[in-house]
C-alpha cells in the first residue's frame, strides 16, 4: 500500500507509481495550430496607452483576480475583473489567476501578461488537480496559445514576483488593489521590503481603480458593436420567454420557468446572464431587485422581466419589459405603463451629447411626478415635489433613471461624480434609461385599483454625434406594439 499523500483531498485516492509512469503516455500530439488573436485584442493596446500614459514610470499592476470557492472543491464559474478584461480583450473565464503588467521602458510600457500556462500530461496537476489540471477543467492555453489569442507577450506566473520586485525601491507599482488579494498580498509585502510609504501607495492604487473605470465611460466602436450584439441577442431570449408564457402559468412557480428560460438563451448564445434576472410578477414587481423568482405567473397580472444577456466578450444588455401575462393590458395597467412609457421617451429625448448625466434623470422623473400629482396620489404639488425640499414623488420609485453599461451591468463605477453623476454625456457613452412606477399592494395612498401594479421600462441608448441610439429597440415599447408582438408570439 502507497503511503497518504498529505497534498491529496481526503476524497481521493493515492495515486500509484504504476499510475504516475503510465499517465503521461501515449497521447497524440497537438496540431500545433495557433490560435486567431481575439477582435478585441485590436483595441486593447490603445486602451493600455492611455494607462501608461496617466502614469510615465510607474509599473502598472492589474490582476485578472482568482477563482473563488463556492464549497469545498467547487468553484464560482471564473468571471476576470472588468478592467482586466478590457484592458487584455480577453474575456469568458480567461484566465484566473493572470496578471498583467504594465512595465515603464524609455519609450512608454512593455505590457505582459503573467499567468499559468498548461501543464504537461507528465505533471500531477494534469490528472490531480482538480481546480486547474486539464483532466478536471479542460485545457488551458500554453504560453503560445495565450500569446497568440492575447497579442501580448505571455510568461509564467513563477516569474511575477521577480519581474514586481525588480528595481522596486526605485520603481513605484500601481496596483488594481481590488482585483486579487493574493497579489495585493505580494505588491504590500514588495513595497514594505522597499520601505515604500503604505498610505502614498493605497492612494496611488485608489486613483489606478477609479482611471481604469473612467476609461470605459466612453466606448470604442468595438464596445458600441458588442453592446449591440448583447442586446439583439437579449431581444431574442425576451421573445422565447413570451413564448413559453402559458407553460410557465400552467407549472406554477413560473417566475422561475422565466428566469430559467432567459437563463438558458443567455448561457446558449453568450456566456451567461449579465446579472441575475428579475421575474417580478403581480406585486413581486414592486420589489425593486426582485430575484428570489418563485411566484407563480397569473392571467391578468403583469410580469417585470429586467434580464440581459452576457456575451462572451463580458459585455452585457440591460433591457426591462413589463409585459401583460395573457397578452393584453387591463385599463388600469394600460394607464401605468402609458405614463412610465412617456418618463422614459422624456429620459431618452434628454441622452444627448452635451447634455448632463442627470437631466436624463431630471427629464424622466419630471413626468412621473407629474402623473402621481394627476392622479390625486402625490401629496404635494409635481413642482413641489420636485423640489430639493420635497421628493415625495420617491416613495413611488425610488431609483434612479440611468446609469452607465458596459463589461459591467453598472459601469465604470468608480468613476468620479463630476464625471458620472454630474457629468455630461458624449458621443460614445452608453447608459440605460430606466424610469418606473411601483404602486405596493398595501400603499393606502394609491387608488385600490392601482395597488400591486409596478411597471419599469428599460432601454441601452448609445449617445451618438446626432442624438442617440436604441441599442435594445428591437424590443417593443408602447402598450399597442407590445400586445401586438406579444400575439404573434403567443399565436405559434
Ligand atoms: N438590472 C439592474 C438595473 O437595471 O440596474
Ligand atoms: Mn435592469
Ligand atoms: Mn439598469
Amino acid at each position: 500500500m502507497s503511503e497518504k499523500q498529505p497534498d491529496l483531498p481526503n476524497r481521493q485516492t493515492p495515486f500509484s507509481e504504476a499510475f504516475r509512469a503510465f499517465i503521461g503516455t501515449d497521447w497524440a500530439s497537438g496540431s500545433g495550430e495557433l490560435p486567431d488573436p481575439l477582435p478585441a485584442t485590436a483595441y486593447a493596446p490603445s486602451r493600455r496607452d492611455k494607462v501608461g500614459a496617466a502614469y510615465p514610470g510607474e509599473r502598472i499592476v492589474v490582476p485578472a483576480g482568482g477563482l473563488v470557492v463556492r464549497s469545498n472543491d467547487t468553484d464560482y464559474r471564473f468571471r476576470p475583473h472588468s478592467a482586466f478584461a478590457h484592458l487584455t480583450g480577453l474575456g469568458t473565464d480567461k484566465e484566473p489567476d493572470a496578471v498583467l503588467v504594465l512595465e515603464p521602458t524609455d519609450s512608454g510600457h512593455e505590457a505582459t501578461l503573467y499567468f499559468k500556462p498548461r501543464a504537461p500530461r507528465e505533471s500531477e496537476e494534469f490528472y490531480a488537480n482538480a481546480r486547474y489540471g486539464e483532466m478536471w477543467v479542460g485545457k488551458r492555453e500554453t504560453l503560445e496559445e495565450m500569446a497568440a489569442l492575447s497579442a501580448l507577450r505571455c510568461v509564467p506566473i513563477e516569474e511575477l514576483e521577480d519581474a514586481l520586485s525588480k528595481n522596486a525601491d526605485q520603481t513605484a507599482i500601481r496596483l488594481l488593489r481590488s482585483a486579487d488579494r493574493a497579489i495585493a498580498e505580494l505588491v504590500d509585502r514588495i513595497r514594505s521590503q522597499n520601505a515604500v510609504d503604505a498610505e502614498q501607495a493605497a492612494e496611488a492604487d485608489q486613483e489606478l481603480e477609479v482611471l481604469l473605470s473612467e476609461l470605459r465611460l466612453i466606448k470604442d466602436e468595438f464596445e458600441a458593436d458588442q453592446l449591440r450584439e448583447a442586446c439583439a441577442r437579449t431581444a431574442e431570449a425576451f421573445a422565447e420567454v413570451v413564448k413559453q408564457f402559458p407553460e410557465a402559468v400552467r407549472r406554477g412557480r413560473g417566475e422561475r420557468w422565466v428566469e430559467g428560460i432567459f437563463g438558458l438563451h443567455a448561457r446558449h448564445v453568450g456566456n451567461a446572464v449579465g446579472y441575475d434576472s428579475i421575474a417580478a410578477s403581480g406585486d413581486h414587481a414592486n420589489t425593486l431587485h426582485w430575484i428570489r423568482n418563485d411566484g407563480d405567473l397569473r392571467e391578468g397580472d403583469l410580469i417585470l422581466i429586467d434580464a440581459g444577456v452576457e456575451i462572451d466578450t463580458l459585455y452585457t444588455a440591460d433591457v426591462t419589459r413589463t409585459l401583460p401575462v395573457n397578452g393584453t393590458f387591463t385599463d388600469a395597467q394600460r394607464k401605468v405603463y402609458q405614463a412610465v412609457l412617456e418618463a422614459q421617451q422624456a429620459g431618452i429625448d434628454a441622452a444627448k451629447a452635451g447634455n448632463k448625466f442627470s437631466e436624463v434623470h431630471q427629464a424622466a422623473i419630471a413626468v412621473i411626478a407629474r402623473h402621481l400629482a394627476e392622479w390625486g396620489i402625490l401629496p404635494v404639488s409635481a413642482e413641489e415635489s420636485l423640489s430639493d425640499e420635497g421628493g415625495q414623488h420617491r416613495r413611488w420609485m425610488v431609483h434612479g433613471t440611468s446609469h452607465h453599461l458596459g463589461i459591467d451591468v453598472h459601469d465604470c463605477a468608480q468613476a468620479r461624480r463630476e464625471n458620472y453623476r454630474e457629468g455630461t454625456l458624449a458621443p460614445g457613452m452608453v447608459i440605460t434609461v430606466e424610469p418606473g412606477i411601483y404602486f405596493k399592494s398595501d400603499d393606502l395612498l394609491v387608488p385600490e385599483e392601482l395597488r400591486g401594479i409596478g411597471v419599469r421600462i428599460e432601454d441601452d441608448i448609445l449617445i451618438t454625434e446626432e442624438g442617440n441610439e436604441n441599442l435594445s429597440a428591437a424590443l417593443p415599447r408602447s402598450a399597442d406594439e407590445v400586445e401586438a408582438w406579444m400575439a404573434k408570439l403567443l399565436k405559434n
